[in-house]
């Protein structure tokens, strides 16, 4: 096992603090990647991301920063095999959010769950290869659950293992709904970048882990995001980061 790459912690202070951070980086990351190949491609995560996200872009546009979010491919890292209007559905919340924001003109790339769970991750995965350049997304964008899971990598599960890079679907995930397709490893670590958004003080004794290093990080899913390609860089708030050294 190589070793784990180093995180970098972005500590903000206040919601207002981390739209504008995190607004900041997702710009970057874009204005980056349409210099590079003339689009961004990136997967974002469900749970409390959907709405830090569209917070974040609000700002961005707010501040005057001229997104292109035509030339924008959204993908998800994970999806629950549920019906697109489905309250537990990852795209129905990133498409709540996005209702009041006039200014988005990105292709979202919703999973097919009309197809059965392992047909879907396969529709996805080639989804994926057909938008990203050079094999690669531009980003991705995780969070991170309370028991260090992140996307649908779960601690323990043979799904963390999976050797190559694409879609896969899991039919026992620990967090409902049980049916979901997800991100290899392999895939999230060969991204250009990887970010997480972690809050609240459910996160910090896991952040204080993967801050350490060492082995007990090693069974930490989220610990083992980019550790060949440089560390992932971390949003957080006060209560997350609560237990790393000053
Ligand atoms: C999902 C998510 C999942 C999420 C974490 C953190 O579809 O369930 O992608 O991986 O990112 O569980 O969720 P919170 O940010 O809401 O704690």
């Amino acid at each position: 096992m190589p070793p784990l790459s180093r995180p970098t912690f972005v500590k903000t202070t206040s919601v207002d603090d981390l739209n504008e951070k995190l607004g900041a980086y997702l710009f970057a990351e874009s204005q980056s990647a349409i210099q590079a190949h003339g689009k961004f491609v990136f997967a974002t995560s469900g749970g409390s991301l959907p709405k830090a996200f569209v917070s974040s872009l609000t700002w961005a546009v707010t501040a005057g920063l001229d997104l292109r979010t035509d030339l924008w491919h959204v993908f998800y890292a994970d999806e629950r095999h549920v019906p697109l209007d489905d309250p537990e559905s990852n795209h129905a919340a990133t498409l709540e959010g996005l209702r009041a924001a006039p200014w988005w003109k990105a292709t979202l790339h919703p999973i097919n769950p009309t197809l059965a769970l392992e047909a879907c991750a396969a529709a996805y995965q080639a989804e994926v290869e057909g938008c990203v350049t050079r094999g690669v997304f531009d980003l991705v964008l995780l969070g991170m659950g309370p028991d260090g899971h992140t996307a649908s990598l779960f601690p323990g599960h043979p799904l963390l293992l999976h050797p190559t890079p694409g879609v896969v679907a899991i039919s026992d995930s620990p967090k409902p709904p049980p049916c979901r397709v997800t991100l290899t490893l392999p895939t999230i670590n060969a991204s250009r970048a990887v970010a997480f958004v972690a809050l609240g003080e459910g996160k910090a004794q896991k952040l204080a882990a993967i801050a350490a290093g060492g082995p007990a990080a090693l069974a930490i899913p989220s610990a083992l995001v980019r550790q060949e390609g440089g560390g992932a860089t971390w949003f957080l708030d006060t209560g997350s980061a609560s237990l790393l050294p000053r």
